[in-house]
Formats: C-alpha cells, sequence, structure tokens
C-alpha cells in the first residue's frame, strides 16, 4: 500500500538513483539522450548531496510502497513553487503522482499558498494539465550541468 511521508535524508541515495531512472525512461520521448544526460546525470556524491540540500530547502515527500519508495516530490512555500514530481517507472500510471501532488497541494494550502507554479518537463505537462495546472509559457530551461532543454511554466490556483 502506498503512503506519503517526509523524505528523510536516508532516502537521499534512493530519490537521486529513481530521478534518475524517471527520466531516462519516462521522458525519452520527449528529449534526446544528450538532454536527459544533461537533466539528470549519471548518480555520484554530488548528485546525493544535492538531494540532501533540496531536503533543507524545500518540503520533500516520498510515496512510500511498503518500504520501497515509488516516487518523491517536493515544494518551496516560500517561492510559491512545486519544484519536483517524479515516480519510478515501475509504478507510473497508477496514480502514484496524484497521490504525491495531492499531498503537495494539502501543504501548499496548510502554508497559506494561493497559488502553486511549476516549471514542468514536456513530458510531464498532459500529468499535470490533468491535476488543473495551466500553462503560462514554454521556455528554454537551463539544467544543473549547462544544457538548454525545453520546459513550460504552469500555474494553478489552490483557492
Ligand atoms: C509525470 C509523472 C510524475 C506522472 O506520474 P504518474 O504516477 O504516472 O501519474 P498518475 O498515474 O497519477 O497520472 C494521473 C493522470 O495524469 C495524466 N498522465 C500521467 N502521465 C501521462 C503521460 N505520460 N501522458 C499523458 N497523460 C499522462 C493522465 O491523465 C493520468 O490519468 P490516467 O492514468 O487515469 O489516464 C511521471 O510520469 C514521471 O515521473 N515522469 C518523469 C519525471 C518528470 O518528468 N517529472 C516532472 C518533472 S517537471
Amino acid at each position: 500500500m502506498i503512503t506519503i511521508r517526509p523524505a528523510t535524508p536516508d532516502d537521499a541515495e534512493t530519490i537521486a538513483h529513481l530521478h534518475r531512472q524517471a527520466v531516462q525512461e519516462l521522458a525519452k520521448d520527449y528529449y534526446s539522450l544528450e538532454e536527459r544526460e544533461s537533466w539528470s546525470p549519471p548518480v555520484d556524491q554530488g548528485r546525493i548531496d544535492k538531494v540532501l540540500n533540496e531536503m533543507k530547502e524545500a518540503i520533500m515527500i516520498v510515496a512510500d510502497n511498503d518500504g520501497i519508495i515509488a516516487g518523491f516530490g517536493s515544494i518551496i512555500p516560500s517561492k510559491n513553487e512545486l519544484h519536483a514530481c517524479y515516480v519510478s517507472p515501475s509504478f507510473t500510471r497508477q496514480g502514484v503522482g496524484s497521490k504525491i501532488m495531492d499531498a503537495l497541494e494539502t501543504i501548499a494550502k496548510e502554508h497559506g499558498l494561493k497559488t502553486l507554479k511549476l516549471n514542468g518537463s514536456m513530458n510531464a505537462e498532459a500529468f499535470y494539465r490533468s491535476k488543473g495546472f495551466l500553462v503560462e509559457q514554454y521556455r528554454k530551461y537551463t539544467t544543473n550541468c549547462g544544457g538548454r532543454i525545453d520546459s513550460v511554466n504552469m500555474i494553478k490556483n489552490l483557492s
């Protein structure tokens, strides 16, 4: 059974690997291998440290399937921003992403947010639309590795 719980530092390495697997498998119809490598390079200590740093800046949660992490997501309330939502390829299209989004929206409302914005990947646009987000603009996103990839800015009114 899937339960949503806060991410802990012990989850960081698994989250880093899940990020890479999700990008490599689920975004391949929209982004070239070079673009996917730039978005989510091989996991090393630097990438794990980046997840640990994100846990400090953002509120991060995981979808836990009886001890196996099926997905994770995060928001940064001070920026009105949905920062991440990633689901393991083995769990996709089973409602896990929706559970993560529901939990993040509840947290956003608890923080008094009236809107939530995100910069999403093209492969995730239909998912975010199904969650009530509207497109603001399409733009190039600069990855941590310096790559420039297509992305979409979206926004949802929470009230
Ligand atoms: C986007 C993502 C989080 C969706 O997670 P998921 O658990 O598969 O989503 P859900 O099962 O909750 O889907 C809910 C609805 O979203 C829509 N949806 C989800 N994935 C979709 C896809 N690939 N194409 C079209 N619609 C999609 C559908 O309407 C779906 O409902 P349905 O399955 O009843 O048709 C997942 O595909 C993923 O991790 N992708 C790679 C990482 C990524 O790009 N994350 C976003 C970064 S900005």
